[in-house]
């Protein structure tokens, strides 16, 4: 199991939102695998518990905090518990995200709320339950932030999704900038995953009445289909993601080729100040 993740990371303690399932549960089993002690915060309880009970039958440690992270008071609990039980933190991966398939004005008033208060504002609370011991501790930690390829992109129908990851992106490099200029041993990262087999287009709200109706459920069956067939496993995944981080890159990536070639054509787009387009592959995705 030797390699930089597990030189950086045996020994220490992790704390990992959205460890119930995909990405966060991949993560919460392979750091436990290198030796760390886990503790895996998500709203579902019973595969919260199934996963820690899985992690601890194989001679890990693991604590479950069920915890909503959509609410900020409860990442302050969240952290107490994880510095009662651990007394000092390496790892926060702030990693809960929900997704949404519906034109902008037709998702439900409590549905954006939602995604803007579990996309950006739990990862915006927990940096802010976490970082002042972080920063405390003198100990090398990492803080990673998971975002998506979307945050690099625009595309329509996922507005309220693709606008939460451009702000934890955004979130993240300022949050670089602030450790930089406290000259203390805390890196910061931000997770832009590709294609992952998850259940997260499986729980999409999407549209099933108004204009994007169709379009909506067109686009998530496909995306889930896509998911399911071709994405990469959760824990291949979580592995690349963990050696990012432990490496200290500040873009953690599970896909490079995609990631840098989404991060170019953006960079193309805003440079030639360039209108909106919407290019044939979307249209076919949205076709109905
Ligand atoms: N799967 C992909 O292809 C992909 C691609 C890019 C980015 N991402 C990002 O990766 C992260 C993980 O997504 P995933 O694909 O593993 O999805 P997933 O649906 O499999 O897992 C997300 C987990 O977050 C939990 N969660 C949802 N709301 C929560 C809340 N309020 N409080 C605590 N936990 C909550 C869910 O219960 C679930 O266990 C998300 O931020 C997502 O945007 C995923």
């Amino acid at each position: 199991m030797a390699g930089p993740a597990h030189e950086a990371f045996a020994g220490g303690a992790a704390v990992i939102t959205g460890a119930a399932s995909g990405i966060g549960e991949g993560l919460a089993r392979e750091a436990a695998a290198l030796g760390m002690c886990v503790v895996l915060a998500d709203i579902a309880g019973e595969r919260l518990e199934k996963v820690a009970a899985d992690i601890t039958a194989a001679g890990g440690k693991a604590l479950p905090v069920l915890t909503d992270v959509a609410d900020p008071t409860a990442l302050d609990r969240l952290a107490d518990r994880a510095y009662a039980a651990f007394g000092s933190i390496r790892m926060l991966v702030n990693n809960a995200g929900i997704e949404t398939v519906v034109y902008s004005w037709e998702l439900p008033i409590e549905r954006w709320e939602q995604t803007l208060n579990v996309n950006i504002h739990g990862v915006v609370h927990d940096v802010r339950a976490f970082a002042p011991r972080m920063l405390a501790d003198a100990a090398p930690a990492y803080i990673a932030n998971v975002a998506s390829i979307g945050g690099l992109g625009v595309m329509p129908l996922q507005t309220s999704y693709i606008l939460s990851k451009h702000a934890v992106i955004a979130f993240s490099e300022c949050l670089y900038l602030e450790m930089q200029l406290q000259k203390k041993p805390v890196n910061v990262s931000v997770v832009v995953p590709g294609p992952v087999a998850t259940r997260i287009f499986a729980d999409a709200t999407a549209s099933e009445a108004g204009a994007s109706a169709g379009s909506a459920t067109a686009h998530r069956g496909i995306m889930r289909r896509m998911l399911s067939q071709s994405g990469l496993p959760p824990r291949d995944a979580a592995r690349l993601i963990l050696n990012g981080i432990a490496a200290q890159r500040f873009w953690v990536s599970t896909h490079p080729e995609i990631t840098a070639h989404m991060a170019k054509a953006r960079a193309e787009h805003l440079a030639s100040l360039a209108t909106p387009t919407l290019s044939d592959e979307t249209r076919q995705l949205l076709a109905t």
